[in-house]
C-alpha cells in the first residue's frame, strides 16, 4: 500500500534559501553545556523532544532506539556516583584502575573536562539514548535491526535540535564505560546505552571552551561532483 508523499511548504527559491540559512544559523547557536542551573524543565518539553527523536528515518524503519528521561533526583544521584567513579578510571584519578589512552585524554585536553560530573544531579533531566541490537518494528526482541548505532545517532540529531529550539542547553555525554545505565533504566540485554543527553538551562556564568568554536568551514567538509 502506498499513499502520497505528504504536501511539504510551496516556497520559492529564495525563501526556501532563507529557510535554510534561518535553519543553519539558529543550529549554529547550540553548544554543549557543562554546568546546568536546577531550574526546572517541563516534562512536555522533553515528550515532544523524543517524539521528534522517533520520527528519524532508520534500518527498515525499525526504530531501534530507547529514550529514558529521567528526573528523579535519587535516580541522577545514583548515575552521578556511578558515573563519576568511572570518569576517575578514565582520567587516571583511580590508580587501581587501566585509564584512557594518552592520545584520548590529551585529544580531551582542550575541552577542560575532568571526572567531576556535577551537571548530571543538577540538570533537571538527563536522557538516556539507548540502541536496540534485536526487536524490530514490534519490539519482540529477536528480530534483527539494521544500521542501528546510524539510526540512533540521527534520532539524537533530532532529539538535541528539538531542545535546543525549545530554548534549552543540552550535553552530549558519554561516561567510559556506560553499561551500567542499563540496569539503572531497568532496560533489557538487547539494549545498548549509547549517551546520556543532558537538558536543562544553562548555569549563571556558564562558559564554553574557545576549542568548541573552532568548526570546520564548509570547504572542508563538503565536496561538489
Ligand atoms: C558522541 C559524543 C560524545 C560526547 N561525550 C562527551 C562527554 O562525555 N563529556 C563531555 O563533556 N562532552 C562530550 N561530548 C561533547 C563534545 O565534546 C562537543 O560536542 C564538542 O566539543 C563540540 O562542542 P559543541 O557541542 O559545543 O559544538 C560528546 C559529543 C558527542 C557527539
Amino acid at each position: 500500500m502506498e499513499r502520497p508523499y505528504p504536501a511539504l511548504p510551496i516556497l520559492t527559491e529564495s525563501e526556501r534559501i532563507a529557510q535554510a540559512s534561518h535553519a543553519f544559523e539558529r543550529l549554529a547557536t547550540r553548544r554543549s553545556c557543562r554546568a546546568f542551573a536546577d531550574a526546572p524543565v517541563p516534562r512536555e518539553i522533553i515528550e515532544y523532544a523524543i517524539r521528534a527523536a522517533g520520527t528519524a528515518p532508520s534500518g527498515a524503519n525499525h526504530q531501534p532506539w530507547h529514550f529514558a528521561a529521567i528526573s528523579s533526583l535519587e535516580t541522577k544521584r545514583t548515575i552521578r556516583h556511578t558515573a563519576e567513579a568511572e570518569e576517575r578510571r578514565f582520567y587516571g584519578d583511580d590508580m587501581t584502575a587501566a585509564k584512557a589512552s594518552d592520545e584520548w585524554l590529551s585529544a580531551l585536553d582542550p575541552l577542560g573536562t575532568d571526572a567531576s560530573k556535577p551537571f548530571l544531579e543538577t540538570a533537571p533531566w538527563l536522557i538516556v539514548c539507548f540502541a536496540q541490537r534485536k526487536g524490530g518494528i514490534d519490539e519482540d526482541g529477536t528480530t534483527q535491526n539494521y544500521y542501528v548505532n546510524e539510526s540512533v545517532g540521527i534520532a539524537c540529531g533530532l532529539l538535541l535540535a528539538t531542545l535546543h529550539e525549545a530554548g534549552l542547553a543540552t550535553l552530549t555525554h558519554t561516561p567510559s564505560p556506560m553499561g551500567f545505565l542499563r540496569e539503572i533504566c531497568g532496560r533489557p540485554d538487547t539494549e545498548k546505552p549509547l549517551m546520556i543527553i543532558v537538558a536543562g538551562h544553562a548555569a549563571k556564568g556558564a562558559t564554553v571552551p574557545d576549542h568548541a568554536m573552532r568548526k570546520k568551514p564548509l570547504e572542508r567538509i563538503a565536496s561538489w561532483l
